[in-house]
């Protein structure tokens, strides 16, 4: 299979938008050098999930192989009240390499796995989950490639597929009420929306300053880069010496912390200086200062934004009721 990306640079998608009578005349207004060409196609993906070998006993139980190292993320991005299983398999004998606070460099070979499931009763997990989709990432030749597997109804496996698809998701929530969310698990295309850095595929989750916290494992709580390296997939360096982004859900901490790690998390992979939204001049990382970031002068935009559902753009069909009434706390504290 040959993927080939192309993202249209926002002002074309702005222009797209206004009126279809437009888009003849966009053909012709958006030159070569604005479609940039994501090729990936150095990996001609399998069919079938299981060829990864990623999990061991029913794949619907979600339990990883020993090749695969689960991580987590201090604050995580909200995709519709899913829940999600991130995995790492770093190829035996290599290591991912400190570089400041941001992004490891990680080895060719390098697979990161993402999955996407509901619990049929949030309040009681032992009643099962439903696996919507596995996401992939994976490195060749120093190039990041992408694949998306779809599960299939009996759950025995995903499937390889490329154009995205619907569907509709039935479970319970904390509070006992049914819930119904028209789920979208997103084309290779939309990928590319969010994982691009300078016109190249890019994991956004696992910066340093995202992985450094502590985590449960078998040895009790643990420092997660720490422990990384005592799995020798992470290089030897003081660990202490990485930033830590704080988790927005803590609410001991105050709340223009909060707000910023959230919106490092939700927002911060399209609104940076290199991202798909470069052009709104809204840097909303978090080691971003808060002078350079724009949140000031765009207090407005960012309250009607999230209250009407039109940020984060894609990624969520539903509101993130909580995440938005925190961002509008923060916003009005300013
Ligand atoms: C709406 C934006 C968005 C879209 C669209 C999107 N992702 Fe992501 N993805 C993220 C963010 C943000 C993270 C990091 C946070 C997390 O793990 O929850 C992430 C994490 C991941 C990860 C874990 C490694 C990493 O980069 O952090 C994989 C693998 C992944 N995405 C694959 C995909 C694939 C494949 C597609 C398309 C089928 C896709 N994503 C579409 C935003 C997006
Ligand atoms: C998938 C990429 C993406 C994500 C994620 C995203 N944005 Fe945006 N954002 C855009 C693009 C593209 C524009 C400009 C076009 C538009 O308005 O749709 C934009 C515009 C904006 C604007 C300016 C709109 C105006 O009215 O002037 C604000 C404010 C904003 N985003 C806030 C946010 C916040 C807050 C989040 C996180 C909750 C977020 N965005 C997440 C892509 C994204």
């Amino acid at each position: 299979m040959t993927t080939n990306l192309f993202v249209l640079r926002y002002r074309c998608m702005k222009l797209l938008r206004l009126s279809s009578f437009f888009f003849l005349l966009l053909l012709f207004s958006c030159n070569k050098e604005e479609l940039s060409n994501l090729a990936s196609d150095q990996i001609d993906f399998p069919q079938n999930l299981s060829a990864y070998n990623i999990y061991i006993g029913d794949p619907n139980d979600l339990i990883p192989n020993t090749d695969y190292v689960e991580y987590e993320l201090g604050s995580a991005l909200f995709t519709d009240y899913a829940d999600k299983q991130r995995l790492i398999k770093i190829p035996e004998g290599s290591e991912m390499k400190q570089i400041n606070n941001g992004l490891p460099s990680f080895p060719d070979g390098t697979i990161i796995v993402k999955t996407f499931f509901y619990y049929f009763d949030k309040g009681d997990p032992s009643k099962g989950k439903r696996v919507i989709e596995t996401r992939l990432l994976v490195k060749e030749a120093g190039l990041w490639n992408v694949a998306d597997y779809l599960w299939n109804d009996d759950q025995s496996d995903g499937i390889l597929i490329e154009d995205g698809y619907n569907t509709s998701v039935n479970y319970i929530d904390e509070n006992g009420q049914p819930q119904v969310i028209g789920y979208h698990v997103p084309s290779i295309r939309e990928c590319a929306t969010c994982h691009a850095v300078n016109n190249a595929l890019s994991p956004i989750g696992p910066k340093l300053r995202s992985m450094n916290i502590d985590v449960d494992s078998d040895m009790g709580s643990t420092n997660q880069l720490a422990h990384f390296q005592s799995m020798g997939i992470l290089e030897d360096f003081e660990y202490a010496s990485v930033s830590s982004t704080p988790n927005f859900e803590n609410q001991l901490l105050p709340i223009d912390v909060r707000g910023r790690a959230y919106l490092d998390a939700n927002c911060a992979h399209c609104h940076n200086a290199l991202g798909f939204a470069a052009d709104q001049n809204l840097f909303l990382d978090y080691e971003t200062p808060f002078e350079e970031t724009n949140i000031d002068n765009n207090k407005w935009e960012i309250k009607t934004n999230l209250e009407d559902g039109t940020m984060p753009h894609i990624g969520a069909t539903v509101i993130d009721k909580e995440g938005v009434a925190m961002i509008i706390e923060y916003i009005n504290s300013l």
